[in-house]
Formats: C-alpha cells, sequence, structure tokens
C-alpha cells in the first residue's frame, strides 16, 4: 500500500507529459496536398497559409531507371510552384501514381537497380530544388492496374512485399535524412499485400511518414455499394496500419476532393438500402478492364453531361450515413451510386485525427481538385484550426491507444 502514492503521482507526470507533448504535437499537424498536372490551381496565399507540404504529381517512375539520367520532365517547376505557398511549405515531387507500377518493380528488383534509382532521386533533387519525394507505387506485391495481365499478376510479385522495404532504404541512403520520403500507400485491407507486421518496421525506418489513400475504398472491383472515402472503411484502413505496427503520427488521413459514381444491377431496386446494394459487373474478371459502369470526376471538372441530371439530383437529395459516415444518394432512374465528401463529411472525417487516434496529419487529393471555389479546402482549413485548439483531446486519446 506504501508505494501506490507514488506510483499514482508517477502515472499523473506520464500522463500531464503525453498531453503536454501531444498539445504541442497538434501544433505540428501535417496538412498536406497533392497537386496535380490534370488540375495545377492553387488559391490566392491566404486559403493555404497552413498547408505544410505539398507533392506535385506526378514524375513518370520509368526515368528513375536510367543510369545518368538528368531530364526531370513534370508539369510545373519547383521554382514555380514553391512561391504559391507559404515559406516553410515542405515541397515534394511525387513518382508514379495509379498504373506506373512496372518501373517500380525494375527499379526494385537487385541491389544494383534499387541503387540506380536511388541515385537519380538525388540527382532529381539536386536539379529541381525539391525538398523530398512521394513515392506512389500502386501497389507492392500486387492488385494494381495491372494485377490480371499475365506476367505481371499478384503470384509473380511476390518478391515485392520484401524489396520494397529495399528500395524505400537505397533511396533514404542516397539522399540522407534531411530531405522529405513519404510513401502513399493502399487504403483498402485487400490492397495492402506489402504492409504487414513484418515488413512495417523496415518500411518505416526509411520513410517520415505514410499517406494512407483512404478514398476510392469503393472501386470497380467491388460488387456493392459503398461510401469511397467513408468514415468507417477509411477507420479500417488507417487502423490495418497502426495494427500492423505504424506510429500513429506517421499515419496522414486521406481526402477525396472528387466525387465518384457507380452503376447498381439493372434488376435490384436499391431504395431501402442504398448502401451495399449489388452493382453491374464494373470489371472484366478475366483482363481486369474497366468496363465504363463506374468513373470520378473532380469539383474542377466539368459535369459529364449524361451525369449532370442524375448528379444535380444527388446533390439535392443527397443524405449523410450516420453509420457508414458517408455523403450518398441513389438514383433509381439511372440506377446509379453516388458517393462524396461535403463539407460536413470532410470536418467529421479530419476529425478522426484527433479523436482516438493521434495520427500525424492529413492529406488531400488534391488541391486544384477542388477549384474554383474551394469549399472542400475551406473545410480541411477549418477543421485542422478545430484540431488545433483541441490538443489536449488528442493527448488523451493518444494515451489511451499507447497503454501507459
Ligand atoms: C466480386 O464478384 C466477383 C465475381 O463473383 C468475385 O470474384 C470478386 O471477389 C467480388 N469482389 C469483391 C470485392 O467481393
Ligand atoms: C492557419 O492557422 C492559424 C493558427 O491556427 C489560424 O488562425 C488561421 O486561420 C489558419 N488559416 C487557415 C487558412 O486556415
Amino acid at each position: 500500500m506504501g508505494n501506490l502514492a507514488p506510483r499514482w503521482l508517477c502515472l499523473v507526470f506520464i500522463f500531464a507529459a503525453v498531453v503536454v507533448a501531444h498539445a504541442d504535437k497538434a501544433l505540428e499537424l501535417r496538412y498536406i496536398m497533392y497537386l496535380t498536372g490534370q488540375h495545377d490551381v492553387v488559391p490566392e496565399q491566404s486559403l493555404v497559409a497552413n498547408i505544410t507540404h505539398v507533392a506535385l504529381a506526378f514524375m513518370r517512375a520509368e526515368i528513375f531507371n536510367n543510369p545518368g539520367h538528368n531530364e526531370w520532365p513534370l508539369f510545373t517547376t519547383i521554382d514555380d510552384a514553391r512561391p504559391k505557398f507559404a515559406k516553410e511549405t515542405v515541397i515534394q515531387v511525387a513518382i508514379g501514381g495509379w498504373g506506373d507500377t512496372k518501373a517500380f518493380s525494375t527499379a526494385a528488383k537487385t541491389a544494383e537497380s534499387r541503387n540506380i534509382f536511388a541515385e537519380n532521386v538525388k540527382a532529381m533533387l539536386d536539379a529541381t530544388g525539391a525538398d523530398g519525394i512521394d513515392i506512389d507505387w500502386e501497389y507492392p506485391g500486387g492488385n494494381g492496374e495491372d494485377y490480371k495481365t499475365p506476367g505481371h499478376l499478384n503470384v509473380d510479385k511476390a518478391w515485392e512485399t520484401d524489396a520494397y522495404p529495399q528500395l524505400l532504404a537505397a533511396i533514404r541512403a542516397a539522399i540522407g535524412p534531411a530531405k522529405t520520403i513519404s510513401a502513399a500507400v493502399p487504403g483498402l485491407p485487400r490492397d495492402m499485400l506489402a504492409f504487414t507486421p513484418s515488413t512495417i518496421p523496415s518500411i518505416m525506418a526509411s520513410v517520415d511518414f505514410l499517406n494512407i489513400m483512404t478514398y476510392d475504398l469503393m472501386n470497380r472491383r467491388d460488387n456493392v455499394t459503398k461510401h469511397h472515402t467513408g468514415l468507417q472503411l477509411s477507420i479500417e484502413g488507417i487502423d490495418a496500419y497502426l495494427d500492423a505496427g505504424v506510429p500513429p503520427d506517421k499515419a496522414n488521413l486521406g481526402l477525396a476532393f472528387y466525387v465518384k459514381w457507380f452503376k447498381t444491377a439493372a434488376d435490384v431496386d436499391c431504395s431501402a438500402h442504398p448502401v451495399g446494394c449489388k452493382t453491374q459487373l464494373m470489371e472484366d474478371p478475366g483482363t481486369g478492364a474497366d468496363l465504363g459502369k463506374a468513373g470520378a470526376f473532380s469539383w474542377h471538372d466539368e459535369v459529364p453531361f449524361d451525369l449532370a441530371t442524375s448528379f444535380a439530383k444527388a446533390l439535392e437529395n443527397g443524405v449523410y450515413d450516420e453509420v457508414g459516415g458517408g455523403q450518398y444518394y441513389w438514383d433509381g432512374e439511372e440506377r446509379l451510386f453516388w458517393s462524396w465528401d461535403t463539407e460536413e463529411a470532410i470536418r467529421k472525417k479530419v476529425g478522426v485525427v484527433g479523436k482516438g487516434k493521434g495520427l500525424g496529419g492529413v492529406f488531400a487529393w488534391g488541391l486544384g481538385e477542388d477549384a474554383p471555389k474551394f469549399d472542400h479546402l475551406r473545410a480541411t482549413n477549418d477543421a485542422m484550426k478545430n484540431l488545433e485548439t483541441t490538443g489536449e483531446e488528442v493527448g488523451e486519446s493518444y494515451r489511451e491507444r499507447s497503454e501507459l
């Protein structure tokens, strides 16, 4: 009994230290935007004042496989992009992207190929003045665009699970600790082939943080409707990484500044249960080809002509699912399921970073996708500001997770 008091006191001190440390941390939340070649639009400085990192997407991966390469084509230059953001903003070059997998396989294959790739990353950083890179290999170990192509099946890519951390390590060795390395990683557990308790430690040894793509969580490979950027599915994705050993403050939550639609089955009335309703076949089971029954467009895109009426109805009549956490609408005439984030949905989703997780921050795909109104960016700005003022709450929940 005698030593109960000191122990109790000790716990209080530890708790206080965690709260203080984490309140501090809350002020340093990462706030990342992808800036894409498709929508190279940056709003006025005041709206991007608190953006900590910008990842310019994309530079093709294949150019890093040529020894001594010295041309670095990108839709913009670092010098053009940098003055559009706050002075301290870290400017990264995002390499790869959906469908750009072959070159990463080539790069990862041997110690020699990994070094060629890594030396070229260093040469690119030196030549462009970028502060770091974001590796968008979608995905190491398989399940990418080519996952049904003979020779590129998941079984052919099993070796990549071990090679991926080695590629990251080679890049870190080449560019040193001062430059930023992040990786965009899949948000669906079914795609996390290379992200397991045995690989996570070596991945995390080389990267500064992971951008967990908690969007496209419904895609053409699904058979029932889901929220593509939904709260519940996002939490499941994040938890899979935390459970595999990713430190919470190295995990960033992904936001989507775009809308998705899916064709539901012709013979099924989804009106009673629009979420979880059967879709049409959206991907060719043999070739993996897109059958045109699902699609996406950003807030900056013109709404495709044949979808405009249905989307107007969705915006007018869409509802927020309090269970799954996502805005949706089912159009019974067109048999279309719509999934997107309203400003309110974004505020709720950003709350995940603080409430219960103590995550490192958020990122969005992408900044210009929200032009010209930037309403979703504004909502994210507000939500991030709100997180900063609730640092204590972040500390408390982090304590729960780390089970002192
Ligand atoms: C969708 O249906 C196909 C064909 O029945 C099946 O092979 C596939 O696993 C299903 N996908 C999901 C995500 O359930
Ligand atoms: C940036 O952060 C500061 C400090 O929290 C806040 O006062 C300001 O409104 C934020 N700016 C934007 C655009 O969110």
